[in-house]
């Protein structure tokens, strides 16, 4: 079958991952703490061929039914991660983590759907598309696409065009960084927003100025600066600020949402701040390294570690990590992604005599939901249903696909983990379920522990094992005009009306 090619292919699952799940399609999962992003309270969860039949109080059920105990645990909504790049050809490589084995990892740490960006092939959006489709047929579980815009014609605008109506895709993702690949210039990035906004889609932004990035690149190595350090020195966060606030306002002006991925600075949070504050309907999404590591993983003397902490826009210095978790929790950024971009020591090494040639990206996909827990709940900045909100629910909101997913109520997918407060995690390497040999987030523990994780009903991560089965997980086709757009032609009409009309002039009689 299927699946012993991947048992062959070396996955260490134990005995019970090869070969389809045996586990019932009924699942009863009793006593626990329901968590909402509305709401919480102690009901049972019933589920039958991968939908959430029933979520009350005592709920009873026939011995054909597995039953889970679930007493002084929460019973949340699996997670749901909008940025990540599996099976990512980029700067001369391809990321370790493939469709199945990144997707595995992510089941290990309680994420059951993620968002990952295609590019496009040689710019064409629909070549792009049919080579995702064939990485994602391996998938053990379910997600869904944004796609990259890296050049602008008719063609283009027209392929946008079947994305949204055909492909169910209702993102589009523009680089403003990585001069001489993804970049694009404020040209076209105009005409994707325009494009974005008649079709109901959410323009993204990776906001960083990637000339200015460039000349900073120049500088390190006129100063001699080949190492790891030169990739965080080259690119301060100013340029993070510059860039988050050039997309906003043009945003703005053609009055489209907008969405910034992985905020990593203060300088691009207090612009999102702004701007929200001013009404401006603009989501910002911190990712996991960001929010938990300092900016002094780059300066370790060994290069191989210093270099897995490489990716753009950098980790900042130690305070915007703290920032930008306030910041989470005060509604000024909305949910947390990874950015999961996994290369090994290896192919880090490609930038061994120049940090302009290490392949830029962390992990992050299978750890994400144990350390948002730890560093929001645990330390008591938010409640159990804001955790919820913004791992899980946000997510389904801005991407149209709630409440099929980011919710345990009857008629969603059966999307489920079941997280033990009193338990705790620790990452490392040696145990991790990504391919990578590094990890970012090496050595640490925290309070808390997923220790069930279904996916589209079927219980894929218990007692620490895996029992996942590639072609099991689905497309999820996302619709245009999610909430976002809800009223923003009132916006339009307001604009011309505040057109005074045309001046009149008259010619001189003389
Ligand atoms: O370094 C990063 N972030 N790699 C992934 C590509 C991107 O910019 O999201
Ligand atoms: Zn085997
Ligand atoms: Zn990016
Ligand atoms: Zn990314």
């Amino acid at each position: 079958t299927e699946s012993n090619q991947f048992c062959d292919a070396g996955i260490e699952y134990g005995e019970s991952s090869c070969g389809v799940s045996s586990s019932s399609s009924k699942i009863l999962i009793k006593g626990g703490t329901v968590v909402n992003a509305h709401r919480e309270e102690v009901a049972d969860v019933y589920v039958e061929d991968g939908i959430i039949v029933a979520v009350k109080p005592n709920i009873k059920v026939g011995d054909d039914v597995t039953v889970l105990d679930a007493t002084g645990k929460f019973v949340m909504p699996g997670g749901i991660d909008p940025h990540t790049h599996l099976s990512f050809e980029f700067m001369g490589t391809e990321t370790v983590d493939d469709f199945f084995y990144g997707q595995a990892a992510a089941l290990a740490g309680g994420t059951t759907m993620h968002i990952d960006f295609v590019i496009p092939v040689s710019g064409s959006l629909t070549a792009g598309f049919e080579a995702y489709e064939k990485k994602a047929k391996k998938s053990c579980m379910d997600y869904g696409f944004h796609m990259a815009i890296t050049k602008w014609d008719e063609v283009v605008s027209k392929e946008m065009e079947i994305m949204v109506k055909e492909k169910g895709i209702n993102s589009f993702k523009f680089f403003l960084a990585y001069k001489g690949a993804l970049m694009i210039n404020d040209e076209l990035l105009l005409e994707g927003f325009k494009k974005c906004k008649s079709l109901g889609a959410l323009a993204m932004v990776h906001a960083e100025n990637g000339d200015a990035v460039y000349e900073g690149q120049k500088r390190m190595i006129e100063l001699g600066i080949f190492g790891p350090e030169g990739h965080a020195l080259s690119r301060p966060s100013l340029l993070e600020g510059e860039a988050t606030a050039r997309a906003i306002r043009l945003a703005g002006f053609v009055n489209t949402p907008l969405y910034v991925v992985h905020v990593m600075s203060i300088d691009a949070m207090e612009e999102i701040a702004t701007a929200r504050r001013k009404g401006q309907r603009v989501i910002g999404e911190p990712v996991v390294s960001g929010l938990t590591l300092d900016g002094s993983g780059v300066w370790d003397p060994d290069f191989v570690t210093a270099a897995k902490f490489v990716m753009s826009p950098p980790i900042r210095a130690s305070g915007h990590d703290k920032a930008l978790q306030a910041a989470l929790s005060t509604g000024i950024l909305q949910l947390v992604g990874t950015d999961h971009c996994s290369f090994n020591s290896t192919q880090k090494a490609l930038g061994i005599d120049d940090f302009r040639n290490i392949p830029n990206g962390v992990n992050g996909i299978e750890e994400r939901m144990h350390l948002v827990w730890d560093i929001m709940v645990e330390s008591g900045q938010i409640s159990v249903t804001d955790y919820v909100r913004i791992t899980s629910t946000e997510c389904a909101r801005i991407f149209n696909i709630y409440p099929r997913k980011g919710a345990i109520l009857p008629g969603s997918d059966a999307d489920i983990i079941i997280f033990n407060p009193n338990s705790s995690f620790e990452i490392t390497a040696k145990s991790h379920h990504s391919r990578s040999d590094t990890n970012v987030f090496e050595g640490r523990r925290g309070k808390g522990k997923v220790e069930v994780t279904i996916a589209g009903g079927r219980i894929v991560w218990e007692n620490d094992e895996l029992k996942v089965v590639p072609g099991s997980g689905k497309y999820v086709e996302m619709p245009p005009f999610a909430y976002l757009f809800n009223g923003i032609d009132k916006g339009d009409a307001e604009y011309l009306s505040s057109l005074r009309a045309p001046v009149k002039r008259f010619k001189s009689t003389d």
